[in-house]
């Protein structure tokens, strides 16, 4: 007997970072998924195989936080690792880096197949409720967007609920889907240390804070209307004013703005750093499979990893 499940890597087109103070965030899950295979065993404890293909160091670098979550997502789930044992094997094609979601996908690909071993009947909520616990673990303070948008697929509108009721998740679907490029910088940041950074900006000069949140509030608003209705030009010139907010904030460093200047010098609408930042990936809106192969080429030509994806399928 084994139970099996997976979780969508993501990317955020608007509001990382701002999304964990409570206003409204952009995600996309992606195509490429993280598998999980749990099997009982004899004993106790849980033996974990990680075959999730990486960046060089990430895997070793989140390993301590990976053993937090993976306690986090079984207590949450019930399963006591004192009466049974577990393997649990992590696969899949999504390339683990900072900035897709990597963490939020082998949560909820965790939870599917704990759900699925022990014949749970769990829905999607609980699994993305699980999911959270298992972010945690990853850093004290998730917003949930990316667990969302692993668990739930497509491309979610998310408002964190600051007082601890349901967060707002709302499905968006464009008239149909949008060639994107991410590209690995290939560094790999902490997500607890980049949020807390960030935490200590804002509460060193509340009022420069408010006046950048200000305005990101505005590209949000439009950037979901112009998704909406397929005004793309104006979509990439979001992503470009969200990536100076980013730069604001201190998320992004010479390498991502050198990556996203090549690809909007290849014709893409518009660039951004995505996710943590300080690493991790760059997100591009090239519509259209000629200009996602353009940029794409540029980016892997210039030694940048990349992926060529979807967003509102
Ligand atoms: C990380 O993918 C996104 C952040 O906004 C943190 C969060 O939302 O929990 C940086």
């Amino acid at each position: 007997m084994a139970g099996m499940g997976s979780g969508y890597g993501k990317t955020i087109l608007f509001g990382e970072h701002f999304v964990v103070y409570g206003v409204p965030a952009l995600a996309s899950a992606i195509g490429d998924t993280t598998t999980c295979i749990v099997e009982s065993k004899d004993g106790t404890g849980y033996e974990l195989n990680d075959d999730r293909p990486e960046v060089p160091g990430y895997k070793e670098k989140k390993f301590d936080d990976q053993k937090i979550s993976i306690k986090n997502v079984l207590n949450f789930m019930g399963v006591n690792l004192n009466e049974k044992a577990l393997k649990i094997t992590l696969g899949g094609e999504l390339v683990c880096a900072s900035g897709v979601g990597a963490s939020a996908a082998s949560c909820v690909s965790l939870a599917r197949a704990v759900n699925d071993e022990f014949n749970l009947g769990w829905d999607d909520e609980k699994i993305n409720a699980a999911a959270y616990e298992g972010e945690k673990g990853y850093h004290g303070t998730p917003s949930g967007i990316d667990n969302t948008a692993s668990t739930f697929g497509g491309l979610v509108y998310f408002i964190r609920n600051l007082e601890g009721g349901p967060n707002t998740i709302e499905t968006i679907k464009p008239e149909k889907p949008i060639e994107l490029v991410i590209a690995s910088s290939g560094m790999t940041a902490s997500t607890t240390v980049v949020v807390g950074d960030v935490r200590k900006k804002k509460e060193e000069d509340p009022e420069w804070f408010e006046g950048v949140v200000k305005d990101y509030e505005k590209v949000i608003k439009e950037g979901r209307k112009a998704l909406e209705t397929m005004e793309l030009e104006r979509v990439g010139q979001l992503m470009n004013k969200n990536h100076e907010l980013l730069q604001q904030i201190t998320v992004s460093n010479d390498v991502l703005d050198n990556m996203v200047k090549l690809a909007r010098d290849n014709g893409a609408l518009g660039a951004k750093v995505t996710g943590t930042g300080r690493g991790g990936n760059i997100i591009a809106l090239t519509p259209g499979a000629e200009l996602q192969d353009k940029v794409y080429n540029a980016l892997t030509d210039a030694g940048h990893p990349a992926w060529k994806t979807l967003i509102g399928i």
